[in-house]
């Protein structure tokens, strides 16, 4: 089924320089892009896209991080988008990431880990309302 999810650059590999580079793995997998742009996001946001992770010991810090610099956000199509991209993201902590996926390439901790990509569908459609409309 096609399907749409977001995807984040975040500022670890934004500043890097690595947006290209990540960008053409997603495109080289066959998948489309539908909208993109660069943002420096609020803090409110951030609070309200990490919602399911307020409380937990990491939330301030991942807020602080994730509004240190610019992201690139993108909206993502194909055939079964949500799951491949999660695929081709890699596991959260990079060290667990299998080889080739863009948190193994581009990762350097469990915070810094270069892309955020929707959980699952219902989470992507809100995700993309969040960022786009
Ligand atoms: P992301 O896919 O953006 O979704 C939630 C984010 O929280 C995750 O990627 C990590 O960047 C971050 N995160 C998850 N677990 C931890 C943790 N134990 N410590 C620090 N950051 C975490």
């Amino acid at each position: 089924m096609i399907e749409k999810t977001l995807v984040l650059i975040k500022p670890d590999a934004f500043a890097k320089g690595f947006v290209g580079n990540i960008i053409s793995i997603y495109e080289n997998s066959g998948l489309s892009f539908e909208k993109a742009k660069i943002v420096l996001p609020s803090k409110a946001l951030l609070e309200m896209h990490y919602k399911a992770h307020k409380g937990k010991p990491f939330f301030n810090s991942l807020l602080d991080f994730m509004s240190s610099g610019k992201i690139m956000a993108l909206v993502v199509s194909g055939d079964s988008a949500v799951q491949r991209v999660r695929n081709i993201n890699g596991a959260t902590n990079p060290d667990d990431a299998e080889e080739g996926t863009i948190r193994k390439l581009y990762g350097t901790s469990i915070e810094k880990n270069a892309v955020h990509g929707s959980e699952d569908p219902p989470a992507a459609k809100e995700e993309i309302a969040l960022w786009f409309e």
